[in-house]
């Protein structure tokens, strides 16, 4: 089996850093007209001169009609909607109004501006595929972080309603779970958790291990190979599915 993206044109949001990066740089391999914008210009400036880049914070609707403006044009065959922030630690009666909107502009707002604005373009050319980041956050309680977990419950349930919506005009629509995933933001993630709960950093780490069946962390390269498969067309008839690649999530919040 090879997977060929040649002739596809993609989106990623935040592709500058994390799981966004690992699958602009992915798809830019298997021959994608890539686009993806980032927050932070810092990792879109070391992307390889073949993927087009914007600097854009994604809870800015007009930045991302602005970008859509000049993509869309040529037509878009894969959206992947990957921004996501963690949003604060803490109980939800410390949450503050400015926390919880930054985490549901960036986590589910954001999908939606995407989706409004690709949805009409595939649908007119009666192809295309979504990919929505999800979380186990987003099938599993987790206390101390109620913002994300209503943010990514939402985004769940709205992939689940665009595979119906766009399903019989031929367009895929598929939601992924990471996991635990090696890099900067789950070193983050552990220290917040630490830190609120007075634990040692390296207990957090282990307990988020045996929060899995198979008591593992991922490496963001895992996730993006599946949404390769996801997008191409070995994954034509994949619709409406929430898929982790995260050794089964069986619990967030492992009591100490
Ligand atoms: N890392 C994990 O363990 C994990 C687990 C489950 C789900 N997820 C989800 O996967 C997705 C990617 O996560 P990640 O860990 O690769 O991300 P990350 O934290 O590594 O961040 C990736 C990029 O997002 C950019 N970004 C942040 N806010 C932005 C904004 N407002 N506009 C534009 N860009 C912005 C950052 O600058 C960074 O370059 C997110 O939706 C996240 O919620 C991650």
């Amino acid at each position: 089996m090879e997977i060929s993206l040649e002739g596809k044109r993609a989106f990623v949001t935040a592709g500058g850093d994390g799981m966004g990066r690992t699958t602009a740089m992915s798809m830019d391999r298997l021959g994608a007209e890539v686009f993806t914008c980032d927050i932070d210009p810092t990792g879109l400036a070391t992307l390889p001169d073949s993927i087009t880049t914007w600097e854009c914070d994604v809870t800015d609707s007009d930045a991302l009609d602005a970008i859509f403006d000049e993509i869309l044009p040529g037509g878009l065959d894969i959206m992947v909607n990957n921004a996501g922030v963690g949003g604060p630690t803490k109980m939800v009666e410390d949450v503050t109004n400015e926390e919880w909107a930054h985490c549901m502009g960036v986590c589910i707002d954001a999908q939606f501006y995407c989706a409004r604005r690709v949805a009409p373009v595939f649908k007119a050319q009666q192809s295309g595929v979504l990919i929505n980041m999800v979380s186990a956050a987003g099938i599993l309680g987790f206390p101390g972080r109620s913002p994300y977990v209503a943010a990514k419950w939402a985004v769940a349930g709205f992939t689940e309603t665009l595979a119906m919506e766009l399903g019989p005009d031929n367009i895929r629509v598929n939601g992924i779970v990471p996991g635990n995933v090696n890099g900067a933001r789950m070193e983050g993630v552990i220290a917040a958790h630490a830190e609120a709960e007075g634990l040692d950093p390296e207990v957090v780490r282990r307990m988020y291990a045996i929060g899995t069946s198979m008591q593992c962390y991922v490496d963001p390269q895992e996730i993006s190979d599946l949404i390769m498969f996801l997008v191409s067309d070995y994954g034509r008839h994949i619709s409406g599915q929430i898929i982790g690649v995260d050794g089964n999530t069986e619990t967030l919040y492992p009591r100490a």
